[in-house]
């Protein structure tokens, strides 16, 4: 069928022709790896893979497990320390999601990522649903007292554990580990995917649930792009057909893809505004 033929080609022209108006963007780590942040899963330079070679942990997603930071947190305070989160500058991918977002288009951008880039990029507050939560504040996991972040970084910098004046419990900033809930943002916002007409998947190994499935909820004939530097498993298994995958590395895609659209001299005038 002519839908089970849907094209790169076809992306550019209905992007061109206005047909998408509530495209909805789900992002991973990959889009912040041009920035120097590393992803999790990659081969030798991910950080599991790092963590694995540092410390020789058998698993080392322990390092975003409540129950071990709650047993041990230097762990992740040292992860904290050794990255100025506060250095780091958007990406193409980035500042693409924000051109969208300046016309109009983007309906909503579900992220993975607490590095907050989305926000330094341009993209309006509303728009972005922080999945994993971010690092605007710290919080005590047990009894839920907000803590000030600011605070939280001063312990990290003088490698002291900041611990709850109630509980005890070691303070962490507000970034969704394994073992904690998603922010309620996550479900209350889902319902705007049901409306995209155009759904853009990159950097993201869709390896971790609830976030893995939000692909489900894009409507079938919903055309669905993904771009990434490995095929992504979940994806053909949606069995959609409106399915386009645009392997490499996705600042080069999309610098490609901004070409294509004729929208270069626009993109310029969006980074530098
Ligand atoms: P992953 O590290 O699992 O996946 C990143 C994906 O991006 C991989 O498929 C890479 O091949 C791809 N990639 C890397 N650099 C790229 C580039 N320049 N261009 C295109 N693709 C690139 O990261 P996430 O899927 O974001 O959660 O991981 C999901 C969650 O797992 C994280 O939010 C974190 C982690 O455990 C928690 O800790 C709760």
């Amino acid at each position: 069928t002519e839908e089970m033929n849907y094209t790169a080609k076809d992306l550019v022209e209905n992007l061109k022709n206005g047909k998408y108006k509530n495209i909805t963007v789900l992002t991973g780590a990959g889009i912040s790896v041009n920035a120097g942040i590393p992803d999790f899963r990659s081969p030798k330079i991910g950080l599991y893979a790092t963590l694995k070679e540092k410390y020789g942990m058998d698993d080392p997603t322990e390092i975003f497990s409540l129950q071990r930071f709650i047993k041990d947190p230097t762990l992740f305070y040292n992860f904290f320390r050794e990255q100025d989160w506060n250095s780091y500058s958007p990406t193409l991918t980035h500042y693409f999601i924000g051109l969208l977002d300046y016309k109009g288009l983007l309906n909503v951008n579900y992220t993975q990522n607490i590095d907050a880039l989305e926000l330094k990029a341009g993209i309006s507050k509303e728009k972005v649903v922080a999945a994993h939560g971010n690092m605007s504040g710290a919080h005590c996991p047990k009894c839920g007292q907000s803590k000030n972040i600011k605070t939280f970084e001063e312990y990290v910098k003088r490698g002291k554990i900041w611990r709850c004046n109630k509980c005890k419990c070691p303070i962490k900033p507000t970034v969704v580990f394994f073992g904690e809930s998603l922010p309620t943002e996550f479900s209350e916002s889902m319902d705007k995917i049901k409306e995209s007409d155009l759904g853009i998947i990159i950097g993201t190994s869709l390896a971790v649930s609830p976030f893995n499935s939000l692909p489900e909820i894009f409507p079938r004939d919903t055309s669905i792009v993904t771009i990434n530097r490995e095929p992504i498993k979940h994806i053909p298994a949606l069995g959609r057909p409106k399915c386009i995958t645009l392997e490499g590395d996705c600042d080069d895609v999309i610098s490609n893809l901004i070409k294509d659209l004729g929208w270069e001299q626009e993109f310029k005038e969006f980074i530098a505004a």
